[in-house]
């Protein structure tokens, strides 16, 4: 039965990612966490792989997911928010777990303050797509389908 299953996508949404829809819409757009984690199970389903979202706004629950997905997944798709920007914690464990990984941004990281031009992610990432919006998702998806067909 596993050698039959789809390869695995994880997708984590960092903190105040939430309130999408909600949040600083100028910003982020009126589309909500809802809408673009069903985009993206269905972007999956056409591609040939399953998406798996999760959202936190503690660092210590997305390190646990990132440690949780070695083994399990076959990329990880991050959004992570503020922590993008902080967190150690979260660039060691994408380390740790030696998956692909893909950075991604709603908002064009390097139109704003200075203190969003640097981000931790990055030096886990095989590249980070930002400033397009909820399509910034979709295009991650699609880096890492093209990743993961090229592995197979
Ligand atoms: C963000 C950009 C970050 O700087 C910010 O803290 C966010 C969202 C984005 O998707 O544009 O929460 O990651």
């Amino acid at each position: 039965m596993a050698m039959d299953a789809l390869p695995r996508v994880l997708v984590l949404h960092g903190p105040n990612l939430n309130m999408l829809g909600q949040r600083e819409p100028q910003i982020y757009g009126h589309t909500t966490l809802a809408d673009i984690n069903a985009m993206l199970v269905a972007l999956g389903r056409e591609l040939g792989v399953e998406v798996e979202t999760f959202q936190s706004n503690h660092e210590g629950e997305l390190v646990g997911k990132i440690q949780a997905a070695r083994g399990h997944m076959a990329a990880v798709l991050i959004n992570g928010g503020a922590y993008t920007h902080t967190s150690v914690a979260i660039l060691d464990a994408l380390l740790a777990v030696d998956l692909p990984v893909i950075e991604v941004h709603l908002s064009n990281l390097y139109k704003r303050e200075e203190f969003r031009h640097h981000s931790y992610i990055a030096r886990a990432a095989v590249g980070q797509i930002c400033g397009f919006g909820a399509d910034s998702y979709l295009l991650g998806l699609r880096a890492a389908v093209a990743i993961i067909q090229r592995k197979q």
